[in-house]
């Protein structure tokens, strides 16, 4: 398999800071996709009892029993649906079982539809799957909307899937309830599976998270993807979900159970209190991230072209210059790091900023940010 076209890797970045930093440079991290704050302790401790009563064994591939009823419970709290257990298939991350959709639904030669800009690995896994990708290009003159028309611009007979995220990596845009129904119905009217990755859906900074997953019409075509990384801050513990249709259920397990075999048994007990225990870190990181992202608009107000997030940490402005050769002078020059636009598709003039920082890194990076910016304008 050839690997040239398997995608960036937001760690080239993160290598040449690291390196930066071994030089004794301080470094300012705006290109990271994860919380930049602790797992809360009572998640913690949660693995650790698990761990001391011995539950350190292979577990059910599909996931635990207890663990798939709490995640049961938990969409019928915050989703306002109810799911049989059986539907839900515990994975190592989110990412995997965004792979794993793929994988049972795509044959050669098959479409997917996808977020352009969207978060980089769905563009590998469709490839991975033997799909070809399409891109879905959504415009900053549009405020990143996904509009139903272009989506239908786009269907062929030999579309397979289309891949939904909201709120979305890297915009931070979100979708209201009419306009996701729109796509849905397209979906379905033309039998194209839905993989509608929902790991922000916690991360909101007004109203309400509209989740695919109340249309019941499409059950037998929706994928849905959720996990524990982002709401709980636990990116390295690998824990994520999928509730799938009845009928791809037993081809998901067979692929966990030749791959991975299973999501570590301690850390599906520690998501079981994740979901559980108290949310009052949840409600805490929540409120950091809006009042960063409150900072971060103002700061670029005026000086820089974006559309305003509504959800996750990202924020993504047009900069009007190479974004990847602009990333590499602003890590060289100034030492702060954020994503190139390349990264996410065809926005190579744009780039990604994470506010999970604290507010003081922030303003210094953003500050150095916009003076980078016109320095390497005069540059050109
Ligand atoms: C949109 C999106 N989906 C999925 C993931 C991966 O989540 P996980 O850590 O659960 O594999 C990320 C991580 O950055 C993401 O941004």
């Amino acid at each position: 398999m050839e690997t040239q076209n398997l995608g960036h890797s937001s760690f080239e970045i993160l290598k040449k800071a690291r390196e930066l930093e071994r030089q004794g440079k301080k470094v300012i991290h705006l290109h990271i996709g994860e919380p930049d704050f602790k797992t809360p302790e009572n998640i913690i401790r949660a693995a650790y009892e698990a761990m001391e009563a011995g539950f350190t064994h292979y577990t059910d591939p599909q996931g635990i029993l207890d663990l798939r009823e709490t995640i049961a419970w938990y969409q019928e709290k915050y989703r306002g649906r109810e799911v049989s257990p059986e539907r839900i298939i515990v994975t190592p991350g989110a990412k995997m079982m965004i792979l794993y959709s793929l994988l049972v639904t795509v044959e050669p030669g098959d479409e997917i539809i996808y977020p352009d800009p969207g978060y980089m690995s769905y563009h590998t896994h469709i490839l991975l799957a033997g799909g070809k990708p399409v891109p879905w290009k959504l415009s900053i003159e549009k405020g990143f909307r996904h509009e139903p028309e272009t989506l239908k611009s786009l269907i062929t007979e030999k579309t397979r899937a289309l891949i939904l995220n909201f709120p979305h990596n890297p915009t931070g845009v979100t979708i209201d309830r009419e306009t996701l129904k729109e796509i849905i119905d397209i979906a379905v009217k033309h039998g194209i599976y839905i993989i509608s990755d929902e790991i922000y859906s916690r991360i909101l900074f007004e109203g309400e998270h509209v989740s695919a997953f109340i249309f019941e019409g499409a059950d037998d075509l929706l994928f849905l993807i959720d996990g524990f990384s982002k709401t709980y801050a636990m990116t390295g513990w690998r824990i994520g979900y999928g509730i799938i249709p009845n009928r791809f259920v037993g081809k998901v397990v067979k692929l966990q159970t030749n791959t991975v075999s299973c999501a570590t048994s301690f850390v599906q007990k520690a998501a079981i209190e994740a979901i559980k225990g108290p949310q009052d870190s949840v409600d805490f990181m929540v409120g950091a991230f809006k009042r960063r992202k409150g900072l971060v608009v103002s700061m670029l107000k005026g000086k820089l072209d974006f559309v305003e997030p509504h959800g996750a940490f990202y924020i993504f402005p047009y900069v009007g210059v190479d974004s990847e050769s602009f990333a590499h002078f602003l890590l060289d020059e100034y030492q702060v790091a954020v994503l190139p636009g390349s990264y996410f598709g065809e926005t190579k003039k744009f780039i990604r900023i994470s506010f999970a920082n604290s507010d003081e890194n922030i303003r210094e990076g953003i500050s150095r940010l916009l003076e980078a910016v016109e320095r390497f304008k005069g540059l050109k």
